[in-house]
């Protein structure tokens, strides 16, 4: 079979098995863009055993912060993470859903009491996964959302 092949980092970070379609998302949570001067590449709709079609991003020079893991998550929620130093996987970890995340998410509801106070009140919402897949529930006003990228 003949196969692509993206060249191997030798230190950085790998995010594996995202949902096919969503690496650009991910570059966009990692904040890489026209600025970037490390090393970086990726591949969408790769074919893969485990989920049929795939994305991966490949950032030379990387190492993820939690909350880029949590945002990750959201939008991808069986991504793994393979943080290599001198071309060996140190770690290899799935991305983890998080219960409850605060500030990361901006609830579409203009009454919502997150978005209209003065005070600045962080958004607080709590993450269920279903057959349909992830969704978060504002835990001011109980709006219910899904399709987390747009709210990230
Ligand atoms: N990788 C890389 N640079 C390295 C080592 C690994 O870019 N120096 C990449 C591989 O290309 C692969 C991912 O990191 O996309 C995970 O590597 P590996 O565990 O060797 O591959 P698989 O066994 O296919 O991983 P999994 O079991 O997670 O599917
Ligand atoms: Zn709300």
């Amino acid at each position: 079979m003949k196969q692509l092949v993206i060249s191997k980092i030798k230190e950085g970070t790998v995010i594996d098995h995202i949902d096919a379609g969503k690496a650009l998302l991910v570059l966009k949570i990692l904040g890489i863009n026209e600025n970037t001067r490390e090393n970086v590449s990726m591949a969408m709709n790769v074919p893969s055993k485990k989920m049929g079609k795939k994305d991966i991003v490949k950032v030379e020079g990387k190492f993820i912060s939690e909350e880029e893991l949590n945002k990750i998550a959201l939008i991808s929620p069986n991504a793994t993470i393979n943080l290599i130093k001198d071309y060996e996987i140190q770690k290899k970890f799935k991305v983890k859903l998080p219960k409850v995340v605060e500030g990361i998410l901006t609830c579409p509801n203009r009454m919502c009491i997150s978005n209209t106070s003065r005070e600045p009140i962080k958004s607080r919402f709590y993450i269920s996964v279903d057959e349909e897949g992830v969704a978060a529930k504002c835990h001011y006003c109980g709006r219910k959302i899904r399709d987390l990228a747009a709210y990230i």
